[in-house]
């Protein structure tokens, strides 16, 4: 995976109904690492990481890069969208292509955020890189995650084996 690129980074806060995208700053640090070491957000993303290794590998600002915002909910960060290039995925139909990820703390799930926040993101990416669809690789068995696809309006492409698991691979196309 790379960043976007030459996007216009970063961009005017995106609000939503609820929500704000923003890019990430250093009094996001302790959220990242609590998104990093749950054990419950990384069901299905190969396990956690040790809290004690990423209070000493996380840098002051993380994650500051084109196409990562962090998602607020009156001024606490909840969550995390990746918005990158995959280059080098092992899926030849994806590799290359623009590709979302999303993890959000437990304590926000089930309540529409992740699904208003990503299609925020969406919005932006098809303004700033016009015609383009999106990819996106989630473990079928992770059943919030492929539900929350479906809304944003990804379809399959294939089903393939990785990482002990069988993958699913969603495309939405670019918008019209
Ligand atoms: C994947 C993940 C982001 C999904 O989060 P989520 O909160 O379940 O997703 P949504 O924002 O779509 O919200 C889902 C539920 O909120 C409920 N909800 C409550 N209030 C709502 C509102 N005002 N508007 C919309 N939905 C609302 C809906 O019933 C919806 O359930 P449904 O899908 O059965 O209709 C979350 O489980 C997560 O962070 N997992 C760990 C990381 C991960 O696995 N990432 C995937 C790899 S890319």
């Amino acid at each position: 995976m790379s960043d976007l690129g030459h996007v216009a980074w970063p961009p005017e806060l995106i609000r939503t109904e609820r929500l704000v995208l923003r890019e990430p700053e250093a009094r996001y640090r302790t959220t990242f690492i609590e998104l990093r070491a749950s054990p419950e957000v990384h069901t299905y993303l190969g396990g956690p990481r040790p809290r004690d290794e990423l209070e000493r590998g996380t840098p002051e600002v993380p994650e500051r890069w084109p196409g990562s915002f962090v998602v607020e909910l009156d001024g606490t960060m909840i969550g995390q969208i990746l918005l990158r290039r995959a280059v080098g995925h092992r899926r030849p139909v994806a590799a290359g292509k623009a590709d979302l990820g999303y993890l959000f703390l437990p304590k926000a799930w089930g309540r529409g955020y992740a699904a208003e926040a990503c299609a925020a993101a969406l919005d932006w990416f098809d303004g700033v890189v016009p015609g383009e669809p999106v990819v996106l690789t989630t473990q079928s068995a992770n059943v919030a995650s492929m539900r929350l696809a479906a809304k944003l309006g990804f379809t399959e492409v294939e089903r393939f084996h990785a990482w002990d698991a069988e993958q699913w691979l969603g495309l939405r196309p670019p918008a019209m």
